[in-house]
């Protein structure tokens, strides 16, 4: 069944957005109505998307590929991202995913049974500085993960089990010596803090 044979309006709209002759730019914003309804961008609504745009499905999925905001799988309703790049890995993230794919007991673009949650490895979230981090699902960040620190944010979520998301808890760099402009720094003192 077709995604958007019921939302002409909606395609014209974002077809509209770019100049004539170059409706391929739109395969972002087509990408994006699907994921966020669906979860996941399956090989049909790929076609589709080519189809609209006069492009390929080869094309689509390179697009896709690029950004790890889109998924080809289903997701859960938390979908954690997990670093793995340099700094994340210096700082644990091998060892968050193994304690990850241990207590949900799935792997890489897996969902649990009851749909609350799936993993995947990424590549730098940009905030080196914060890691180990992940992020969830297309919002929070969640920053100097410990286990103990993963621990309460899984039992928060399960808690919700709606999707809806944590507290944000974007945390200070730990700073050799703080600048004088610079946020406090986290202790290990702090509930929650580097355990
Ligand atoms: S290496 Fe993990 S955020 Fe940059």
């Amino acid at each position: 069944m077709s995604f958007f044979a019921d939302k002409q309006a909606l395609v014209t709209e974002i077809l509209g957005r770019y100049p004539q002759g170059r409706e391929r730019s739109a395969v972002m914003p087509l990408l994006r109505e699907v994921q966020n309804a669906e979860g996941y961008v399956s090989e049909a609504r790929v076609a589709e998307i080519a189809q609209i745009i006069g492009s390929t499905a080869t094309e689509v999925k390179s697009v896709m590929s690029f950004y790890s905001t889109y998924s080809s799988v289903p997701t859960g309703k938390y979908h954690l991202q997990v670093c793995m790049t340099l700094s994340c890995a210096l700082k644990g993230s091998d060892q968050m995913w193994d304690y990850l794919t241990d207590v949900l007991e799935i792997n890489q673009a897996e969902v649990t049974p009851d749909g609350l949650f799936s993993l995947q490895k990424v590549e730098c979230l940009g905030s080196c500085g914060t890691a180990p981090l992940m992020q969830v699902s297309d919002a929070g960040y969640y920053e100097c993960l410990t286990k103990k620190r993963l621990d309460a944010l899984l039992a928060d979520m399960r808690a919700r089990g709606d999707g809806s998301l944590p507290p944000s808890d974007t945390r200070a760099p730990i700073y050799f010596e703080p600048h004088p402009s610079s946020p406090a720094p986290v202790t290990s003192s702090e509930p929650g803090g580097t355990a």
